[in-house]
């Protein structure tokens, strides 16, 4: 009997961590769906929550507390729900600070045309990964005031990063066997800085000659991508740009609710939707969770449970396809609930 339980126990702690942020706003109610999606698919992993956000706040903590951090840091993995921050004042963001202390230098953030979601482009197939620098530019948080009607922002860009950012994304096409990589910069004004970064972009592409490497400005690309997205493949940019062409692209395939990402560092990796917490929506029950799920997806790909991902995705693209049992952001009226269980039912029928 003794020997029974020291075994169950020695299988529950070889059972896989995963440090869990369930955030703030919609945060919790996505948490918890994909949470049951992942358990319904037989994914078995101690998961280990964290505060981070609102909930940290309340309690007298920094947005980002330092023991969340060294908790990722020593598990190595992390599922995260958006967290809120401040407009113009308040604390400073949780996510800023969790990419920076754990130097999570690369944001991958697939836009994917989806079966039965009809967006405004659904004319053409998008299959754009955006690859972010996740770590410095005017996200650095360097501003200052030295007059009241003056307030400054410094920008920053360091070899080191370009170069490493540049490194992961040509490493990325090698795997996934993607053609072509476009740098979205605005080298023409900032001359230095995303001059830096361009320079560092072609020298990293001479070492892949197989890979079609080119430029744009990022005024012209948001223009771009809105008339010929399908155009695109890989896109490499900054922090800044980064941000605001992931949610356009975003809106390419069908909006938020459906957009994932991964910030990847040398040693931890945090997964999470590229929205936000969704003040508007939150507590009502209605947040789309596809976002935080294919960010887990994208998760389980990463600890090399690819199959499992394969089969929750194709149980959710029959129920995107299916049209029937979709939120309010994909036109449809289910519930976060009633969707979480469509999905479940299909994995269960597969
Ligand atoms: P947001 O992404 O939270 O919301 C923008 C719009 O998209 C809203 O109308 C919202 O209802 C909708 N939306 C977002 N996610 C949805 C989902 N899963 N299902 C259905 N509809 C969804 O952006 P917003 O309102 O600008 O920011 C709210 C807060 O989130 C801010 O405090 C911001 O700083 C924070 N934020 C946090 C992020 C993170 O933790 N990674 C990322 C982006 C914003
Ligand atoms: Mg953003």
């Amino acid at each position: 009997m003794k020997e029974l339980a020291e075994s169950a126990n020695m299988f529950r702690m070889s059972k896989r961590r995963i440090a869990i942020l369930p955030g703030d706003g919609i945060g919790p109610e996505i948490m918890d769906a994909v949470l049951k999606i992942l358990d319904s698919a037989g994914f078995e992993a101690n998961y280990v929550a964290l505060e981070a956000g609102q909930t940290a706040l309340d309690k007298g903590l920094p947005a980002m507390p330092p023991a969340t951090i060294e908790t990722i840091r020593e598990i190595g993995i992390a599922l995260k729900s958006p967290t809120t921050t401040p407009i113009g004042k308040g604390h400073t963001s949780a996510n800023v600070a969790l990419r920076q202390a754990l130097d999570l230098f690369a944001n991958v953030r697939p836009a994917i045309t989806l079966p039965g979601v009809v967006g405004y482009f659904d004319k053409s197939r998008i299959d754009i990964i955006i690859v972010r620098e996740n770590t410095e530019d005017l996200y650095a948080g360097v501003e200052y005031q030295p007059h009241p009607d003056v307030a400054l922002a410094t920008k920053i860009i360091t070899r080191l990063s370009c170069r490493r950012l540049c490194k992961y994304a040509f490493e990325m096409m090698v795997r996934q066997d993607r053609k072509r990589i476009t740098a979205v910069h605005k080298a023409n004004i900032m001359k230095l800085t995303d001059g830096m970064f361009l320079e560092e972009f072609y020298r990293m592409a001479k070492e892949y000659p197989q890979i079609k490497a080119d430029d744009i400005i990022v005024d012209n690309c948001c223009m771009q991508l809105v008339i010929k997205p399908e155009t695109f493949d890989v896109l490499v940019t900054e922090n800044l740009y980064g941000d605001i062409v992931s949610d356009l692209c975003a809106g390419l395939v069908g909006g938020l609710g459906l957009a994932p990402g991964a910030n990847i560092g040398e040693s931890c990796a945090v997964f999470e939707a590229v929205h936000g917490s969704a003040p508007d929506i939150a507590g009502k029950g209605i947040a789309n969770p596809t976002a935080l799920l294919f960010s887990a997806l994208m998760m389980l790909c990463h600890i090399g449970e690819t199959e499992l991902a394969d089969r929750i995705s194709r149980a959710v693209m029959r129920v995107l396809a299916d049209g029937k049992i979709v939120t309010g952001d994909l036109g449809g009226t289910a519930s976060t609930t009633e969707y979480t269980d469509a999905v479940i039912r299909e994995l269960q029928n597969s």
